[in-house]
């Protein structure tokens, strides 16, 4: 006996997937959801230009913020409608249910005319059954949507429509409902785990059977109950030498309830789940599974870059798959709940998550933000998210909200103390933490004493204060570092600074660069590190975002993505990528040299050299020439004052090899790394650039599958004729895409560009992009050329199958 796949159950769940589109109700389109209408742009200033004073951010007075939500169109209405058949339907004996991933906003939702429900917060998932709704024969049943974004409701970009998958669920009348299930495991050790199994089922009635039933992750069944089927009940089943679930061992079970009216299987309702158990000791910090462990966590918004807000699995995958390599192994669903397919992806990849559900409370953030809703939908909107994710093993804990204003308002804790109930009440298990930037407010008016984990965004010079003033006594960074930097782009003379601009709208990838709130990464790892009170962090961000370019947001168009990522718009490396993985991987060494070595004109000047390693010690070469050897300096602490800029330079020696002094001359430069003992380990070296001669293609995977949804990501590189990166090429290069796949979108990582991101034609930046390639359904070959007036061009071929 295994899963429900194997059960001829009535249970039968299908995405709707084929919509039409309108923007006036009038003129409609043929369109696929999970759907964003606004990602095709253009971009414009004029889409999303406010006039605002951000208080969050200490803004003095109201100023034109450019580019906020990634100035494209995703304001005002949109209508989507489709129509479906229940084959063989029958009212009487069956339940139909419409489940939303998500829908972006304001939905309001009519089956054959009749209005079924509504649902404001754009990011959370909801249900109804619509059964009675329905036609009597079953079909061409007609389902609208209509969807509204209001203007100066968000501080990023939020997409727009049906952006996440719809489900249409037909049951048996007796079923389990929508998140009907709960999975927890009480008591875990090697030898055993016990199992509790909550079912809630509808339409079951008197002699009706239930059987529960564990499989392994193997797929074989290890435990099994037979008993007798009720509309609420908790089992207990008992498995032996338990496969932990761990970011290292992602391990999934699958719990099956089947109910049975005699011989007949009204229905089989599978709950994936893991068995992990955490614990937080004051002073000593997080344990899983016994395992003292800090999150080496990111934050990300729930776009994905050039695809937009439009969930897609295989983008998710890419992301997380990079997120790993760099030895993240934590994501923070800032500041909303996120796609399932994301939680999914975190079960079976091991990253653990905080599942976070608000940005905004009672109090204002945006004009038109979720505060409108807060009072009415807050509790609802809570109870859909822990009911959705409360099975899911990645997620150890609840996000109640993000540098809400009401941390400062005298009874703010009681809001807190009302949404931490609600997860205490909905969820024994997870504990509840909010992300705080009011350090002054929250230590002195009993916010922060009532949360279970203390959170706070950057302030890293309080970590200290609020240790010694705060029952917890533990500290997580549930917000770090918001450097700012662009890919490829080194700012001289090489200098940690706040805020600093440039009249070419970029940011120094020297990794030196931050806000007046925020800092270097190497002040968070001093601070992870010397405190055995920190629990971690959660960097802002893993990747970079549509929206929020600060430092180029006020009126400074065309800057409209963000600056923050580890990884740019293009999910390209930024430098800081290997600085993370020099302290974030253990198990693989890391050595990364920049900046590029391409300096016309800069001959006989100085260009600092940052070697980012994991190895104790190394040796820089110019063209031969020894530079001397560094070592890491030990023993600065990040604690000692509230300026940035002196902690910066205090700290970075701990994090990164650096020789600042290195005249500029053309050639090679050369690291060689050395272990303790001083031998050579490993060497690393970047030449200057000739001139652009050819395009370089490099696939992450090659086999796709033909499933109409898989993505392939190709790095484009500009090279020399020795196949040296061309670091400041920003040719236009133009895609070809033939074959059993399609042309699906392009980025290059330059928060300015405003060439859209379908555009088969796009400007190379630092010498680099991405472009996506997207399966069809068809199994064969699909072959990518890209092509630049003056280059080799170059040709890749993926197969799909
Ligand atoms: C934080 C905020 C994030 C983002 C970030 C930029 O204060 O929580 O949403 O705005 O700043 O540094």
């Amino acid at each position: 006996m295994t899963g429900c796949r194997e059960q001829a159950s009535p249970r039968e769940e299908t995405l709707l997937t084929e919509w039409e589109f309108s923007r006036d109700s009038v003129t409609w389109e043929n369109v696929t959801v999970p759907h964003d209408w606004a990602i095709y742009g253009p971009f414009d200033r004029a889409n999303d230009l406010q006039e605002v004073q951000v208080t969050q951010n200490f803004e003095a007075s109201v100023t034109a913020h450019t580019g906020r939500t990634g100035g494209l169109p995703y304001m005002g209405k949109g209508w989507y409608q489709t129509t479906f058949d229940v084959l063989n339907f029958d009212p009487a004996a069956q339940a139909v249910t419409l489940l939303f991933d998500g829908a972006m906003s304001n939905a309001r939702v009519r089956v054959n005319g009749n209005f079924v429900m509504e649902w404001p917060y754009g990011y959370n998932a909801f249900f109804a059954d619509i059964t009675e709704y329905l036609h009597p024969d079953g079909k061409d049943n007609l389902l609208e949507v209509s969807l509204e974004n209001l203007p100066n409701s968000s501080r990023w970009y939020p997409g727009a429509g049906l952006y996440r998958n719809v489900h249409l669920i037909r049951t048996d009348k007796t079923h389990v409902p929508v998140w009907g299930t709960c999975v927890t495991t009480p008591e875990v050790s090697a030898e055993e785990a016990l199992v509790e199994f909550g079912i809630r089922a509808e339409g079951v009635s008197e002699g009706m059977r239930l059987r529960a039933s564990i499989l392994g992750p193997d797929g074989r069944e290890c435990a099994v109950l037979d008993t007798v089927a009720d509309t609420e009940q908790l089992l207990r089943l008992r498995l032996a030498r338990p496969a932990l679930w761990s970011p290292e061992t992602p391990a999934l079970y699958t719990a099956v309830a089947q109910i049975y009216d005699g011989q007949r299987l009204c229905d089989c309702y599978e709950t994936r789940f893991g068995i992990r158990h955490f614990e937080l000791i004051p002073d000593k910090g997080f344990y899983l599974n016994g395992e003292h462990r800090k999150f080496q966590g990111v934050c990300n918004h729930h776009d994905l870059g050039p695809l937009g807000a439009a969930v897609n699995k295989a983008a998710l995958r890419h992301q997380l798959a990079l997120l790993k390599e760099m030895g993240c192994d934590a994501i923070r669903t800032s500041h909303n709940m996120p796609a399932p397919e994301l939680v999914e992806l975190c079960d079976e990849m091991g990253f653990m998550m905080m599942v976070e559900a608000f940005d905004e409370w009672d109090i204002a953030k945006c004009e038109n933000g979720y505060h409108l809703y807060f009072d009415e939908w807050a509790e609802m909107d809570m109870v859909n998210m822990i009911r959705h994710f409360r099975n899911n093993p990645s997620v150890v804990m609840w996000g109640i909200g993000n540098e809400v204003p009401t941390q400062c308002a005298d009874e703010g804790f009681k809001v807190a103390a009302f949404l931490q109930d609600i997860c205490h009440r909905e969820d024994p298990t997870r504990l509840v933490t909010a992300g705080m930037d009011r350090a002054d407010c929250v230590v002195r008016n009993g916010f922060a004493q009532l949360l279970d984990i203390v959170g706070f965004n950057y302030r890293t010079y309080r970590y200290t204060e609020a240790y010694d003033l705060l029952p917890q006594k533990l500290l997580l960074g549930s917000e770090t570092a918001s450097t700012v930097s662009s890919r490829g782009v080194y700012k001289l003379p090489a200098v940690p600074r706040s805020g600093a601009k440039y009249p070419d709208n970029q940011s120094s990838a020297y990794d030196n660069e931050f806000c007046w709130w925020s800092n270097v990464p190497d002040i968070d790892f001093a601070m992870m590190d010397d405190y055995p009170w920190t629990i971690g962090q959660f960097v802002w961000t893993g990747f970079d975002y549509l929206g929020e370019p600060t430092p180029y947001d006020v009126d400074a168009w065309p800057s409209h993505s963000s600056y923050f990522g580890i990884f740019d718009l293009a999910s390209l490396p930024k430098d800081r990528y290997w600085l993370y993985r020099s302290q974030w991987r253990k198990d693989v060494p890391t050595l990364h040299l920049l900046p590029h070595w391409t300096w016309p004109g800069l001959e006989g000047e100085v260009v600092p050299v940052y070697c980012y390693t994991s190895y104790p010690m190394a040796e820089l070469f110019v063209n031969g020439i020894s530079q001397g050897v560094k070592r890491f300096e030990t023993g600065k602490t990040a604690n000692s004052g509230i300026n940035d800029v002196e902690n910066s330079i205090g700290t970075m020696p701990r994090y990164r090899l650096m020789w600042d002094d290195v005249v500029y001359e053309p050639g090679v430069i050369e690291v060689v790394a050395y272990d303790a003992a001083g031998r050579e380990m490993q060497r690393e070296a970047i030449h200057t650039a000739g001139e652009p001669a050819a395009i370089e293609l490099s696939a992450d995977r090659d086999i796709l599958d033909a499933d109409g949804l898989d993505l392939a990501y190709v790095t484009v590189r500009i090279v020399d004729k020795d196949g040296h990166l061309c670091p400041v090429a920003a040719h236009d290069v133009t895609f070809d895409v033939s074959g059993a796949g399609t042309f699906r979108a392009a980025a290059n990582g330059d928060a300015t560009c405003l060439v859209p991101f379908q555009s088969p034609t796009m400007p190379a930046f630092s010498g680099q992009l991405t472009a996506i390639v997207q399966s069809s359904h068809n199994k064969g070959t699909v072959t990518l050329t890209a092509s630049s007036e003056g280059l080799k061009s170059s040709t890749i071929t993926l197969i799909t199958k």
